[in-house]
């Protein structure tokens, strides 16, 4: 669906997507090149890249990939210092990368916990500090996806809050000690979003019984997403900081929401 931002918000700009190959974060990537912002995408698979690239420059826009691991620092300071050299600077960091399944926490392996933690909140602070420096020279913006588990208990999902929770905690320390560099540092943390591998992972078998528990009635989709996260890094959210916006259809206004379905089965 078109924005219905005013075009070429972004004309200028770079933006640097961790897991821009897929779902969510390819969603948000495509939104912020339609409004003139030249684009880097990070994962580990470069097919995936490759292939949102070519969408991207098709319509248009630039876009330059770098596959790597969120986990391995100097690997992603690699991918960022590439994409600055090739774009011309860094505004906007994206961390949309993150690993999630359900798992009772009675089962769950250290390994498994301490995977998703890695990937989504240690991958988080690693393309943080990777691109404080270049963020401080633009007076930039970070933008974290979230999720609902950060703020309500959630079966199955003890590894997935912990490293959501973490971003949130996260954003607000570091938008307390960046402000003053003239860094924003906020995050969105979206409901139960169609035709993505999360939904496809955590939607259980029966995913229409879920969206009766979405007080708007119906999953949200990536471009409402993306919408969210191009209102905060353009200039009408110049004087936002610290804030997590909730895009969830009012989810998690009920606690566990459509989740609760995965514990009665
Ligand atoms: P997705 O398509 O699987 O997106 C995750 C991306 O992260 C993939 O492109 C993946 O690519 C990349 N990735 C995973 N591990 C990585 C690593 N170690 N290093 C670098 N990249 C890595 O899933 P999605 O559903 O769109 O989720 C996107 C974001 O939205 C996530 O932060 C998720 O927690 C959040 N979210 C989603 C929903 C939802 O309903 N879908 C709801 C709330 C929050 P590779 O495997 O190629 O690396
Ligand atoms: N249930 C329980 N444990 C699981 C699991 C599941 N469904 N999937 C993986 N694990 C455990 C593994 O058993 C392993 O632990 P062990 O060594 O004690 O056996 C640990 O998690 C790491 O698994 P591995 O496959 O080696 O990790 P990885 O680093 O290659 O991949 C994942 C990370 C597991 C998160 C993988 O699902 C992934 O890459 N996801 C990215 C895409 C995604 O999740 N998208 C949705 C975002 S919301």
């Amino acid at each position: 669906m078109p924005s219905i931002f005013q075009p070429n918000l972004l004309v200028g700009k770079v933006a640097f997507v961790t897991g821009g190959g897929s779902g969510i974060g390819a969603g948000i990537a495509r939104r912020l090149a339609e409004q003139g912002a030249k684009v880097a995408l990070c994962g580990r698979t470069q097919e995936k890249l490759d292939a949102v690239a070519a969408e991207i420059r098709a319509a248009g826009g630039q876009c330059h990939t770098a596959a790597c691991d969120v986990r391995q620092y100097a690997a992603l300071e690699g991918a960022i210092e590439g994409a600055v050299a090739a774009l011309g600077g860094l505004d906007i960091l994206v961390n949309s990368a993150a690993g999630n399944f359900l798992a009772p926490a009675a089962q769950l392996s250290a390994n498994g916990f301490r995977s998703v933690v890695d990937i989504d909140l240690c991958g988080t602070f690693n393309a943080c500090r990777a691109a404080f420096k270049h963020l401080a020279a633009a007076r930039g913006v970070v933008v974290s996806i979230t999720a609902g588990q950060a703020h309500v208990p959630m079966p199955l999902q003890c590894h997935a809050g912990a490293a959501k929770a973490g971003i949130e905690k996260l954003t607000r320390d570091l938008a307390l000690e960046w402000g003053p560099s003239g860094i924003r540092v906020v995050s969105v943390s979206p409901g139960p979003i169609e035709g993505t591998e999360g939904m496809s992972r955590l939607g259980g078998d029966d995913p229409k019984r879920m969206t009766k528990r979405v007080p708007l009635g119906r999953f949200g989709r990536i471009d409402e997403i993306a919408d969210a996260v191009l209102y905060l890094v353009s200039p009408a959210a110049s004087y936002v900081t610290g804030a997590c916006l909730v895009v969830d259809g009012g989810t998690e206004l009920i606690g566990a929401g459509p989740f609760l379905d995965l514990m009665s089965g």
